[in-house]
């Protein structure tokens, strides 16, 4: 019913305001190497975080707005406390179709159940390898038994589309993209591998690191035979393929093959700074506007007006930069902490 009544916001390329990525901290547990390879971080100002009812006002608004589907994301979301709370608010907001959850699963055994009764319609975990010398030497924390179980007790939950997102670095893990195949098919999950990116956080990123879309489909091709494409054309990041058993699985190809011409998607911030794209260097600050006692109007008009203004396919653009190494330098992560991809929810 709602969904008939939604009028689509549509940017200047003609993308309808679409996902809406909630990042609900900018805290986590583990310290991925990609990701916050750093010792020491500038966090958000406690005062400036979003409560629980501030974010679920503003999904509504995002909601009437066409953007219906919303990913909890971090740093670690489920660090933040009694984040099921959250997600039973989203869940009773009959705008909001989806919830789903990206998580690196090491909080994820105890909750998983809670989180499922409380209206969270999918989960996906990120795991980088299974070994745990190596997950180890890739997070900096002795958690690789805990993401398991994690992943486990999702299954267990019986949440639908379960999901496994590999980011496949060259030297590191590459050798392990049969390996965790076979590891979703145990757990019934459908394993996504991740080209390695240049944004925030990744402060060691070279393009000598990146395994290319086609190098892990040619890994694939070594152990399994043809690959078939799914040919789904949709604003999915990923692009799915099925092995010769039917087994499906995703790439994500954001450095070799961006997909900004259909990326209908969005992030806020923890403190509630609206972000149009992942590399973008500049958010849209909701919170302010929310804290002095702007109207639902005032914020509706607020957000349409951003998006339709919107031009970002910062992907594409660093794609078609020479010289290529990380995207922001340390001391600007430093000073503005909204650059990190922990911040702004991967
Ligand atoms: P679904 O496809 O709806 O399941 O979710 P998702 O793929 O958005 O979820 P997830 O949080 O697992 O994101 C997977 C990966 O996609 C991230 O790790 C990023 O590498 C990449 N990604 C997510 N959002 C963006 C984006 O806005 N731009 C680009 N270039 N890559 C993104
Ligand atoms: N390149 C690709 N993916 C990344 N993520 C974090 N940093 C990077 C990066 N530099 C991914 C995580 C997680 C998602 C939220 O973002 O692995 O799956
Ligand atoms: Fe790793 Fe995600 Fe934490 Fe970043 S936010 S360090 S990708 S688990």
């Amino acid at each position: 019913m709602f969904g008939a009544e939604v009028a689509k916001v549509h940017d200047t390329l003609g993308r309808p305001l679409g996902q809406l990525r909630l990042s609900v901290t900018d805290r986590c547990n583990l310290r991925c190497r990609y990701c916050m390879p750093e010792e020491e971080y500038h966090w958000l100002r406690r005062e400036d975080l979003l409560s629980y009812e501030e974010i679920a006002y503003l999904a509504g608004i995002f909601a009437e707005k066409g953007a219906n589907k919303v990913r909890l994301t971090g740093g670690e979301p489920l660090l933040r406390q009694d984040v099921v709370r959250l997600v039973a608010m989203l869940a009773a907001d009959p705008r909001i179709e989806e919830i789903a959850l990206t998580t690196n699963g090491v909080l994820l055994e105890s909750c998983a159940g809670e989180l499922r009764r409380a209206g969270l319609s999918r989960v996906t975990v990120s795991l980088d390898t299974l070994r745990p010398e190596r997950f180890f030497a890739l997070t900096r924390q002795d958690l690789h038994a805990r993401v398991l179980d994690g992943i486990r007790a999702a299954a267990a939950a019986g949440f639908p589309r379960l999901k496994i997102d590999t980011v496949v670095m060259r030297g590191v893990n590459d050798d392990e993209i049969p390996a965790m195949i076979e590891f979703g098919r145990t757990v019934g999950a459908e394993v996504r591998f991740i080209e390695y990116m240049d944004v925030g956080g990744a402060t060691h990123w070279s393009p000598d690191d990146v395994v290319p879309r086609a190098s892990i489909l040619a890994r694939l091709q070594a152990s399994y035979g043809s690959i078939l494409p799914l040919g789904e054309n949709d604003s999915a990041p990923a692009e799915r393929f099925a092995l010769p058993d039917g087994t499906a699985l995703g790439i994500i190809a954001s450095v070799t093959a961006p997909f900004c011409s259909s990326c209908d998607r969005s992030r806020l911030t923890a403190d509630g700074a609206w972000y149009l794209c992942l590399y973008a260097l500049r958010g849209f600050d909701l919170r302010g506007p929310l804290r002095r006692g702007a109207t639902r109007e005032e914020i509706a008009h607020l957000i349409e007006d951003a998006w339709t203004a919107r031009d970002d396919r910062g992907a594409e653009r660093r794609r078609e930069t020479r010289v290529r190494g990380p995207l922001v330098p340390l001391e600007n992560l430093r000073r503005d902490p909204h650059l990190e991809m922990h911040t702004r929810g991967g």
